[in-house]
């Protein structure tokens, strides 16, 4: 689906970022913007702005940035063509329907029609569980110790003993046979003609990351196979890309998320107040789920079953964090068998101490490699040694890895030295590295806190400043062009903004429309919220101002120098007599 630059615009103009944001996060004003406390990490005090000026966010905290798409996007786990979906219809503009293929229509309207279709089987459980011929399931759920409240916050539902009847509800409520089927809520034989899929199973509806219903899992209430049913995939529902109570734990205030295997342990979790707690669903965790906790930026614990398939599905699901960049570690369900009975039988300050020492996710991988072998015998005891020291190679960064190494030598009793030799024996064999120089890079930049360079700092400084103050365009346009920006992310931002300027104003948030890459909103975002890190009294301010400016001709120069080429060494000329010219003026 494509849309043209005036109609995203438009549609931008026609919601407030304030408004917008004001649901999820509270808000104070404080002078011209607005603070709160950042819904993307975990914070005692505001470092959220919102600047009705720029129309958009930044978090000074953990650098999260946008405009009102951005923010929907992130805070519902949702695509730009969604997020402009739901801004059109909030700021009342019409979306054309008739850019979109006729295929891409026709999904549309049955993606539509899937939702409806599961908000209405949703609502039906839910009112069956509490009537009359609800009791058994009630009874279930009292048994297992959920309270109504959590009930209701769950959605939680009931399908009857009688099958046909939530497919005679569907009918009633005007959706067809061949949805019914789709959505996966009723299926079809010759001999019994369209029946219930869930018959005599507490419901769990599954929903996004809107709180949209998409899919539901089934309990049995006794012990009948299988325990747990599960809608099929549909055209918005994949397993791998969903969370069990992902749209709830999301908002959390905690510090970590808790990833759980199943329904019931999330829901005992959040009626304890673990309100972090999500799972996967039905299936092994997936790069893709990792992707979603990334893009909110805490730790993971685990809160795995005890016994050998939630070890295993652990090791997996740590692996896949690792990959994704994702802190992890491990909470010890011992002697229970999952959080659910360790809540019922322990209680919530109990497992609040065992969050507190829960198990650094590398020191549980080397713990579970070591019951494979017996170090009473030395062969064995060597053996253990060697595939630890290949284990030390997951971790590129050398400073990690000697932490990591050092931790581990001295749990297992391993001399430091022999197990480092060992380790790089190891990565030797398997090509992990040449021979190393000996100089110590420096690290790098890892999103959020990224390690700034002088010049760049500069660069969003004078974007920032232009931005705020935009009469002080006309003071440098005869100096600074879009191409004294060393990096491309900026060039392009300058290079909008500078035209826009020239035809009179300029509005930050329109600048971000031009990156899809929610990083590159996020850089871009960055740019129009540099502070000065020294204060300047405001008889210095136009001194500074100079001084950045200067900065970033030099910098242009000095680039311009190491690049080389033709047209360079003209931009160069240039640019040295505008930096003579710069220096002679006390101010700009
Ligand atoms: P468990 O069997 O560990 O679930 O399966 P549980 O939550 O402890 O079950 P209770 O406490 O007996 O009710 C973990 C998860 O695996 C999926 C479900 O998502 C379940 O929550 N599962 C399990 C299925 O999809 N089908 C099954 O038959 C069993
Ligand atoms: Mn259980």
């Amino acid at each position: 689906m494509y849309y043209s630059e005036e109609l995203i615009q438009r549609i931008r103009e026609q919601n407030d970022i304030v408004d917008i944001i004001r649901p999820y996060v509270q808000l104070k004003r404080t002078g011209s913007n607005y603070v709160g406390l950042c819904p993307f990490h975990n914070e005692k005090s505001p470092s959220f702005s919102v600047s009705p000026q720029k129309q958009m966010y930044f978090c000074f905290g953990c650098h999260a940035g946008g405009n009102v798409f951005t923010f929907l996007q992130k805070y519902d786990n949702i695509s730009f063509p969604e997020a402009v979906a739901v801004l059109a219809e909030k700021g009342g503009v019409e979306l054309p329907q008739e850019d979109a293929g006729p295929e891409e229509k026709a999904r549309r309207s049955r993606n539509a029609r899937l939702y409806d279709i599961n908000y209405a089987a949703g609502k039906y459980y839910y009112h069956l569980l509490r009537s009359e011929a609800g009791k058994l399931g009630q009874d279930y759920l009292e048994k297992r110790g959920v309270s109504p409240e959590v009930s209701q916050r769950f959605g939680l539902g009931y399908a009857g003993q009688k099958s046909g009847a939530l497919v005679a509800y569907l009918r009633k409520e005007g959706f067809d046979d061949e949805l019914i089927r789709d959505s996966g809520l009723g299926k079809f034989s010759e001999k019994y003609g369209m029946y219930d899929s869930f018959i005599n199973r507490v419901i769990f509806p599954i929903m996004n990351g809107s709180g949209k219903i998409i899919a539901f899992g089934g309990r049995v209430l006794g012990d009948a196979k299988p325990k747990y049913l599960n809608s099929p995939e549909t055209g918005i529902f994949e397993k791998r890309k969903n969370l069990y109570a992902f749209h709830m734990a999301r908002s959390s205030r905690a510090k970590q998320f808790i990833l759980c295997e199943g329904y019931m342990d999330v829901i005992a979790m959040h009626q304890a107040g673990f309100t972090q707690a999500m799972a996967s669903l039905g299936t092994s965790f997936t790069p893709e789920q990792a992707m979603m906790l990334k893009r909110l930026d805490k730790d993971v614990y685990l809160a795995y079953d005890s016994d050998g398939a939630g070890t295993a599905a652990a090791l997996r699901a740590i692996s896949i964090l690792r990959e994704t960049g994702i802190s992890a570690k491990v909470i010890n369900m011992q002697p229970y068998k999952d959080p659910d009975e360790f809540i019922r039988g322990e209680g919530r300050e109990e497992f609040e101490k065992r969050i507190e020492e829960a198990e650094n996710a590398f020191m549980y991988e080397i713990r579970q490699l070591r019951k494979d072998y017996s170090l009473d015998d030395p062969d064995q005891k060597t053996k253990f040694f060697n595939a630890t020291a290949r284990k030390l190679l997951v971790f590129e960064e050398e400073m990690e890895r000697e932490n990591y190494l050092e931790a581990v030598a001295g749990q297992y009793s391993i001399p430091v030295d022999a197990l480092r030799k060992r380790m790089i024996d190891e990565a030797k064999k398997g090509g992990f590295v040449r021979e190393r120089t000996a100089v110590t890079e420096s690290p790098a930049p890892s999103p959020g806190r990224r390690s700034e360079d002088h010049s760049k700092y500069a660069q969003r400084l004078l974007l920032t400043w232009l931005s705020e103050e935009q009469e002080r365009y006309a003071r440098i346009r005869d100096y600074i062009c879009p191409g004294d920006f060393t990096d491309p992310l900026y060039e392009k931002v300058a290079e909008k903004m500078f035209s826009e300027l020239e035809k009179g104003s300029f509005n930050p948030a329109s600048a971000l429309d031009m990156f899809e890459d929610p990083e590159e909103q996020r850089i871009a975002s960055e740019v129009f919220h540099t502070r000065l890190d020294v204060p300047v009294e405001d008889g210095r301010k136009e001194e500074a101002f100079r001084d950045i400016v200067i900065r970033i001709k030099q910098e242009a120069t000095d680039h311009a120098v190491m690049s080389g080429g033709a047209e360079a060494l003209d931009k160069l000329v240039k640019d040295k007599k505008l930096l003579e010219q710069l220096r002679s003026m006390e101010r700009l």
